[in-house]
C-alpha cells in the first residue's frame, strides 16, 4: 500500500529533525552572530553613552549644593551652572535678551576699489592692509535728495555705551557683528567670539574702541566694542547695484576680488507721504543648513534702521523707533539622546536576517548535489510532501531564529526593537523570511555544488548589505532621486529588506531622540515612509517567486522529460490511457528485431505471450523498449537501447552484463523513473512505468551506483527514513529496521548509531543495499552492487542479495562475471542496446564455450614452433592472443582430448625451453568477450 501524505510528510519531518539535531554546531554558529551582533551594538551603545550622551557637556550643566561626604545628596541644574557648551541643553523658560545686530563683513572682504570696481567713491585698496576699510551701504532711488536726507538719518555720529547695561545700550546704537550665526538659538555667538562688535556710524573718532564685561548667568566675558565707519554711497538704478553686488561676490579662489557690503536700499518712490522701500541683504544661511531661522536674525535690524530713518527725516533727529531686543522662544530641557542600534542596526541587521539565505539554499543544494532528492523520489517521498514539509521546516527554523534574534535584541533593550511596534516587525519579518525561502528554493535550481552554493550567496550577503549602505541608502535619503527607481531598486528583495530595517532604524532613532515612539501602523501613511510599498513588494515576489519555483522544479526533478508543458499532458493523456494499454505493445518493433537470436527471439515471444495474458508471476514485464538520446552539438543522436523485451518472474535474480555504455544503466533509468524511453512499454507490477510511476515507486527498490546518503545521518536513521516512506509503522519499522541491519551487518558493535560519513566504502555499498530492500519491495534494482568492495565485504553483500531474492525481482548490472554467477539465476549480455544473449549461466557457457583455452609463454624464437604443435593437436585452433612469447590458443573441445594435450607439452619441453603453460575450461568471462567481441564486429559490418 502507498503511503500516504501524512506519513511521507512524517517521515521527512522526523529525518530534517534528526539532521538539524546533527548540526548543533552550525546552528550554534547561526544563532551566535546575531546574539554577537546586539551584543557588540549593545557595549558600542554603552561606550556612547558615557562618553558623548551622558557626557557633562552635552547635558544641562548642574552643581552639587549639599555634600555628604564624598556623595552628593542634592544638586541645582539650570542654565546657571552650565558652561557655554551645556547651556543649550537646559530648560530655558525665559530665554536670553539679544540686541539686534546687523551682518558686517570681515574687513579684508569689504568693498574697496579695484580693476573691477571703477566706481571712484569706494575707498582706496590700502586701507585692507591695516584693516580700517569702512562697511558700504548702497542707497538708490527715484529721488536722490530725499534719499541722501534718509541716509543720513540711519547712522548716528557717536555711540553711546553705558557699560553697565552693555545690552541695553547697544540696542540705541546701530550694533553689528562680523561672526556668523551659530547653531545655538539661545545664545548670540556674536557675544561668544573673540570677534569685536561694531558700533556703525557715519564717522569714527580716533581710540574709539571700548571693553564692557557681558553677563550672561554665570558665563563672563569681556567684550569688545570697536566703532565702524558706514559709508552710504549713492546709485543710480537698482540695476547698477545689482550688477555692483554680482561682481563683489565671491568668485572661485581668487578672494582678492570680493567686495562684500552690509546691505542696500532702494527707496523706488518714496516721498514724505509714503515710505515705499527694497532692501538687498546676504542670505548666506542656506535652508539645508537647518538652521535658516538664526540667518535672518540679522536682517531685521536691517528692516529698522531704514524705518528708523525714514521717521527721524518726518519729525526729526530726536525721533526713534527703537528696537530693543530679539529673543528666542522659550525651551524645555532637552538632552543629546543618540541610538547606535537605529544608525549601524540597519546594516547589521541586514546581515543577520540575510544569513538565513545561504542556510537554506545550500540544505536544498546538498540534497540535490548528493541526488537526495531523486533517491527519496524513488523511495516513494512525492512531491507534494517534500514541498510541503521542506518549506515548513526552513520556515519554522527561519521563524525561530528570527525570534531568538527580536527577543535578545529586545531584552537587552535595542530600541530598534523595543520603540517600533511589535506587530509591523512580525508582519515585516514574515513576509520576508517566506520570500527569502522561496527564493531559496528557486535559485537552487541553478546551483548543483553545495560550496559554489555557498559562497554565492554569503558574496550577496555582504555584498547586499554593503551596496544598500553605500549606493541604496543614498538614493533614497535623496529626495530629489525619483521615487519610481527607488521601487525598481526595491524590487531586488536585499533592498527591500534594508529599505524596511532602514525605515525601523529611522523611526526608532527619531523616537528615541524626541522620547516618543517609533513606528506605529498609522505611520504606514506617512509619504517618506517606504515600509508600505516594500510590504506589497515583497508580498507579491513571495507568491509569484514560489509558483515560479515550485514550476520549475516539477520539470527539472521529474527529469527533463516533462516539457514545460507538462501538466497540459497530464490533462491529455488521461482520457485513452485505459484503451491505449494493451496497443502500446507492438509499435514499430519488428524494424529492430532482424539480428536476434533464438534465445533473445524467444524471450520476446514470451513477452507477447504476456501482454496477452497478463499472469500475476511476473514482477517485470519490458516490451521493446527503446531509448534514442537526440543529436547535440552536431553530434548524431545516440541509441542507447533498441528494443529491449524481458519478462522477470518473481523470485528471479537477473543479472545484466555488458560493455560501459551498453545501454544498462539508461535501461534501469528508465525503469526507476529518471528518464522517459523514447518508445515501447514496462511494467511493474502490472502498473505502466509511463504513467504509474508513483505507484510503482512504492513497490520497488533501488540500489543506485554511486552511494547517495547523507553524511549526517546513521544508518539505522537512513533505515528509518525509508522505511517510514515505505509505510512501515511503529514496532513493524522497528523490527524491520533491526532485521535489515543485521542482515547486512551492520547491526553489531554500534555501527548502526555511527554517521555514515564515517563509514568505509564497504559498509556505505551494505547500507545502500539495505535501503533497496527495505519495506519488502517487489522489485529491486541494483546497479553494480559490489563495486569497490574487497573480496569479505563482497561475499558478505551476496548473502544479503541471495537471502533477499524470494519473492521479489531483482535487476542487476554487474561487471563481475563471478558476481553474476553466484546471485543470478538469468543472465543477459547487453551490448549496444540490445540483448545479444539470454540464458542462465551454466547454459550460456555450455552454448558459447564449447572450447579449452591453451596458453605457453616461451622465449620469442620458439613461438613458430608452438604454433605448428597446436595445428598438430587440433587442426581447427584459433590464437587468440600473442605477445612476447606468450600466446593463447582456442581448441575446440570435440577435437582434442586432454591426455594428448600434455603429451605434446612434454615433448615439446625437450625441444625448447617452457617458462609457463596452461590448459583452462572456459569461463563465464570468456563468454562474454566473445559475446561482446561478436555483437560489435557484427555492427562495425553493418
Ligand atoms: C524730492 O524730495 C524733496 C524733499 O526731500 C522734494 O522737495 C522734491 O520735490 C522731490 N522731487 C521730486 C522730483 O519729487
Ligand atoms: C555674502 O556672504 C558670503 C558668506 O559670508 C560671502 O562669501 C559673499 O561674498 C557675500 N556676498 C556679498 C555680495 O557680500
Ligand atoms: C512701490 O514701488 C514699486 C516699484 O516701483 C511700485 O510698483 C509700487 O506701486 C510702489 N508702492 C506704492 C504704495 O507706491
Ligand atoms: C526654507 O525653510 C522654510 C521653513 O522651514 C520653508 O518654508 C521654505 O520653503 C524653505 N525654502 C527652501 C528654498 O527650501
Amino acid at each position: 500500500m502507498a503511503a500516504g501524505f501524512g506519513t511521507q510528510a512524517n517521515a521527512l519531518l522526523r529525518k530534517n529533525l534528526t539532521f538539524q539535531k546533527r548540526n548543533v554546531k552550525a546552528n550554534i554558529r547561526l544563532v551566535a552572530f546575531p546574539i554577537v551582533l546586539c551584543l557588540l551594538i549593545l557595549a558600542l551603545q554603552i561606550v556612547f553613552d558615557k562618553l558623548v550622551n551622558n557626557n557633562d557637556d552635552n547635558k544641562c550643566g548642574c552643581i552639587c549644593v549639599r555634600r555628604n561626604g564624598d556623595e552628593c545628596v542634592e544638586e541645582r541644574c539650570g542654565i546657571e551652572y552650565s558652561n557655554l557648551d551645556q547651556a543649550v541643553f537646559c530648560p530655558i523658560p525665559n530665554p536670553p535678551e539679544w540686541p539686534p545686530l546687523l551682518q558686517i563683513p570681515a574687513p579684508e572682504y569689504r568693498a574697496v576699489r579695484n580693476d573691477f570696481m571703477t566706481f571712484t567713491d569706494l575707498p582706496s585698496e590700502s586701507c585692507r592692509i591695516n584693516g580700517s576699510c569702512p562697511a558700504i551701504f548702497l542707497l538708490t532711488g527715484n529721488n536722490h535728495s530725499f534719499g541722501e536726507i534718509l541716509g543720513e538719518n540711519m547712522l548716528p555720529n557717536t555711540f553711546s555705551i553705558n557699560p553697565s547695561n552693555l545690552m541695553g545700550s547697544l540696542a540705541s546704537n546701530v550694533a553689528g557683528s562680523e561672526s556668523k550665526p551659530g547653531t545655538s538659538q539661545f545664545l548670540d555667538s556674536a557675544f561668544f567670539s573673540d570677534l569685536p562688535i561694531y558700533s556703525v556710524q557715519s564717522r569714527c573718532a580716533s581710540n574709539s574702541t571700548i571693553s564692557a564685561p557681558v553677563q550672561l548667568s554665570s558665563i563672563n566675558i569681556t567684550q569688545e566694542i570697536r566703532c565702524l565707519q558706514g559709508l552710504n554711497l549713492w546709485r543710480t538704478s537698482s540695476s547698477e547695484i545689482n550688477d555692483e553686488i554680482y561682481k563683489g561676490y565671491i568668485k572661485g579662489n581668487s578672494e582678492e576680488e570680493i567686495n562684500e557690503i552690509i546691505a542696500a536700499y532702494d527707496f523706488l518712490n518714496s516721498d514724505p507721504n509714503k515710505f515705499n522701500v527694497s532692501i538687498w541683504y546676504n542670505s548666506t544661511y542656506k535652508n539645508d543648513t537647518g538652521d535658516s531661522a538664526i540667518g535672518l536674525v540679522q536682517v531685521p535690524r536691517s528692516v529698522n534702521l531704514v524705518s528708523n530713518a525714514y521717521l527721524r527725516t518726518l519729525l526729526g533727529p530726536s525721533a526713534q523707533m527703537l528696537f530693543e531686543f530679539v529673543k528666542e522662544m522659550p525651551k524645555t530641557e532637552t538632552q543629546l539622546r543618540v541610538d547606535l542600534s537605529s544608525i549601524i542596526g540597519t546594516l547589521f541587521f541586514t546581515w543577520v536576517v540575510l544569513q538565513l539565505f545561504p542556510v537554506v539554499l545550500t540544505a536544498l543544494v546538498y540534497e540535490k548535489q548528493q541526488k537526495l532528492r531523486i533517491m527519496m523520489k524513488m523511495h516513494g517521498l512525492g512531491d507534494g510532501p517534500y514541498w510541503m514539509i521542506s518549506y515548513a521546516y526552513f520556515f519554522v527554523i527561519s521563524a525561530a531564529y528570527m525570534l531568538c534574534f527580536v527577543i535578545f535584541g529586545s531584552v537587552i533593550g535595542l530600541r530598534f526593537f523595543t520603540l517600533n511596534s511589535y506587530s509591523i516587525q512580525f508582519v515585516f519579518y514574515f513576509i520576508y523570511i517566506n520570500l527569502q525561502i522561496s527564493l531559496a528554493f528557486l535559485l537552487a535550481v541553478l546551483f548543483s555544488n553545495v560550496k559554489t552554493a555557498a559562497v554565492v550567496g554569503y558574496i550577496c550577503i555582504f555584498g547586499t548589505g554593503l551596496l544598500g549602505s553605500f549606493l541604496f541608502q543614498l538614493f533614497v535619503q535623496d529626495q530629489s532621486f525619483p521615487r519610481g527607481w527607488i521601487i525598481v531598486m526595491e524590487l531586488y528583495p536585499g533592498f527591500s529588506l534594508y529599505r524596511g530595517l532602514y525605515e525601523f532604524g529611522q523611526y526608532s532613532f527619531r523616537g528615541h531622540y524626541m522620547g516618543i515612539d517609533g513606528m506605529r501602523w498609522a505611520d504606514l501613511a506617512d509619504s517618506r515612509n517606504g515600509m508600505r510599498e516594500i510590504l506589497i513588494i515583497m508580498l507579491i515576489e513571495w507568491v509569484v517567486v514560489l509558483a515560479i519555483a515550485y514550476y520549475i522544479d516539477k520539470i527539472v526533478s521529474s527529469g527533463s522529460a516533462k516539457g514545460p508543458m507538462f501538466f497540459l499532458q497530464n490533462f491529455k493523456k488521461k482520457p485513452h490511457s485505459s484503451t491505449q494499454r494493451p496497443a502500446l505493445g507492438r509499435q514499430g518493433s519488428k524494424v529492430f528485431v532482424e539480428i536476434d537470436k533464438p534465445d533473445v527471439v524467444q524471450e520476446r515471444e514470451k513477452v507477447e505471450q504476456l501482454l496477452l495474458e497478463p499472469s500475476t508471476s511476473y514482477a517485470v514485464i519490458v516490451d521493446n523498449l527503446r531509448k534514442i538520446y537526440p543529436g547535440r552539438d552536431g553530434n548524431p543522436e545516440k541509441l542507447a537501447v533498441k528494443g529491449l523485451s524481458l519478462a522477470l518472474p518473481s523470485g528471479e535474480c537477473f543479472g545484466m552484463l555488458g560493455p560501459n555504455g551498453a545501454g544498462k544503466t539508461s535501461f534501469i533509468g528508465m525503469m526507476i523513473g529518471i528518464t522517459k524511453p523514447t518508445s515501447g512499454a514496462a511494467f511493474v507490477q502490472g502498473f505502466d512505468i509511463q504513467t504509474e510511476m508513483d505507484t510503482i515507486y512504492t513497490s520497488i527498490g533501488v540500489c543506485p551506483q554511486e552511494d547517495l546518503l547523507w553524511e549526517n545521518l546513521t544508518g539505522r536513521e537512513h533505515l528509518l527514513f525509508y522505511g517510514r516512506l515505505k509505510n512501515l509503522k511503529g514496532s513493524a519499522l522497528k523490527q524491520a529496521v533491526e532485521e535489515s541491519l543485521k542482515s547486512v551487518n551492520l547491526f553489531h558493535g554500534g555501527v548502526a548509531d555511527k554517521k555514515a560519513g564515517k563509514y568505509s566504502g564497504g559498509m556505505k555499498r551494505r547500507l545502500s543495499v539495505a535501503i533497496s530492500l527495505i519495506g519488502d519491495p517487489k522489485v529491486v534494482y541494483m546497479d553494480e552492487p559490489s563495486t569497490g568492495l574487497d573480496p569479505a565485504s563482497r561475499n558478505n553483500l551476496w548473502t544479503v542479495v541471495k537471502r533477499a531474492k524470494q519473492g521479489r525481482a531483482i535487476i542487476l548490472t554487474t561487471h563481475s562475471m563471478e558476481e553474476a554467477e553466484a546471485l543470478c539465476d538469468r543472465l543477459g549480455i547487453f551490448v549496444d542496446g540490445s540483448l545479444q544473449c539470454i540464458g542462465n549461466p551454466k547454459e550460456l557457457r555450455a552454448r558459447y564455450g564449447g572450447s579449452y583455452v591453451f596458453t605457453m609463454t616461451t622465449s620469442a624464437d620458439h613461438e613458430a614452433e608452438v604454433e605448428s604443435m597446436i595445428k598438430h593437436l587440433s587442426p581447427s585452433a584459433t590464437k587468440i592472443y600473442q605477445i612476447s612469447g606468450t600466446q593463447k590458443f582456442e581448441l575446440p573441445k570435440h577435437e582434442v582430448r586432454i591426455a594428448d594435450v600434455f603429451q605434446a607439452v612434454e615433448d615439446a619441453k625437450h625441444r625448447f625451453t617452457v617458462f609457463a603453460w596452461g590448459l583452462a575450461d572456459t569461463t563465464l568471462e570468456d563468454v562474454f568477450i566473445k559475446v561482446a567481441r561478436s555483437a560489435q564486429a557484427f555492427n562495425d559490418l553493418s
